[in-house]
């Protein structure tokens, strides 16, 4: 077939020997089926950011790391840089995630390239070797439900203590492969400790999962499996290997002990009030009173300016903290040649 132009730099570099067929057209992306090194391999081209909404994304990126201010602001403006940047970044984050997942022992397709657009992976392929089916595709038995969905879950529960979530996770991004199933598609994959949503993302993954597969095995439909795994996430309890049971019952945190906590507090205030101020902190502490001091009747002499101005009642001073100690009236000395006594008051210089 003819070469799609997207695969055009992956030939030139001689990454692609043939483009096969076109296997699947998504809402994200177009996957070809092509030739790389005499082997048959997927090279999915993610679509044109420009046809992309990226409000949608929000949820998902919340929380991952952008480099500088100026992107940051690029990104949240949506300027042509900030969407080419937007982009990159969701295509990196599918790329890092199959990685991880791999490193973890999750069965995802291991990708050889990215570039230009282009993530080429390998082929999942089922019992005959033909591209996997997705789990859409295929009518299950109650057994094999069963069975599929106890591998999926183990699978998440070992992405999440890898400490990633899906938040796409549905029966068009799982593939029946020869070895079981095989999760793909992560773009919008989530950090969990990192993004927000990446609880209700989780528990939006596993009861897919249930709600799917629950229509062959309608027992599934009552397990527990998301807020049980969550759980032990939440304490650092979850490993790949941890025992699930599907059911789950909110364990209470371990009481707090509020008298321990206070005799805590008090023990640390008496500590520090009993230590002596060195010449240093004395001298700092001084020094911050008396700032302190000159802000208030700043702010006082402000307050009490423009009403006077206007000719209103000058407005109530704020309240000294302590009474002032009474000051003995000075005497005026009469100025030679000046208003005297009975002229008006001249304002007082300003500090
Ligand atoms: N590694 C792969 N092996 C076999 N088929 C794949 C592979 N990756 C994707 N596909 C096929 O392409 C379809 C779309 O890929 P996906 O990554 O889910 O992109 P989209 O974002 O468009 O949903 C999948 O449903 C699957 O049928
Ligand atoms: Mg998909």
């Amino acid at each position: 077939m003819n070469i799609p132009e997207p695969l055009l730099p992956l030939f030139d570099e001689g990454l692609v020997d043939e483009v096969l067929r076109p296997l699947m057209s998504g809402k994200e992306a177009s996957v070809y089926l092509v030739r790389a090194h005499g082997q048959r391999c997927v090279a999915k081209v993610y679509k044109d950011a420009q046809h992309r909404s990226f409000h949608q994304r929000a949820a998902y990126s919340e929380g991952r790391q952008v480099r500088n201010t100026r992107q940051r602001r690029a990104m949240q403006k949506g300027t042509g840089y900030g969407k080419a940047l937007l982009e990159a970044e969701w295509q990196n984050a599918e790329v890092a995630a199959l990685y991880r997942l791999r490193e973890a022992g999750v069965r995802v397709p291991e990708p050889y390239h990215h570039a230009d657009n282009v993530l080429l992976m390998e082929l999942v392929k089922d019992d005959a070797g033909e591209p996997a089916p997705r789990l859409y595709d295929i009518r299950f038995s109650e057994k094999d439900a069963l069975a599929v969905h106890e591998d999926l879950i183990r699978q998440v529960a070992c992405m999440l203590s890898a400490g990633l979530v899906h938040g796409d996770l549905s029966e068009y991004n799982i593939l029946m492969g020869r070895e079981g199933p095989v999760i793909i598609d992560f773009p919008q994959a989530a950090d969990a400790a990192q993004n927000q949503n990446s609880e209700r993302l989780f528990l939006r993954d596993v009861k897919n999962l249930a709600d799917f597969l629950g229509r062959a095995a309608p027992r599934l439909r009552d397990t527990r499996y998301g807020p049980e795994i969550w759980d032990l996430y939440a304490r650092a309890e979850l490993r790949p290997d941890s025992p699930l049971t599907g059911r789950f019952q909110r364990r209470e945190l371990p009481p707090v002990d509020t008298r321990g906590v206070l005799e805590e507090i008090r023990a640390s205030e008496a500590e520090a009030t009993a230590r002596p101020m060195s010449a240093y902190q004395l001298k700092k502490q001084r020094r911050l009173e008396e700032a302190r001091a000159a802000r208030e009747a700043e702010e006082a002499a402000a307050a009490a300016r423009p009403a006077q101005k206007r000719g209103h009642q000058p407005a109530p001073a704020p309240e000294p903290k302590a009474p002032a100690p009474a000051k003995k009236p000075k005497r005026r000395r009469r100025r030679r040649g000046g208003g005297g006594a009975g002229g008006p008051a001249k304002p007082a210089p300003r500090p």
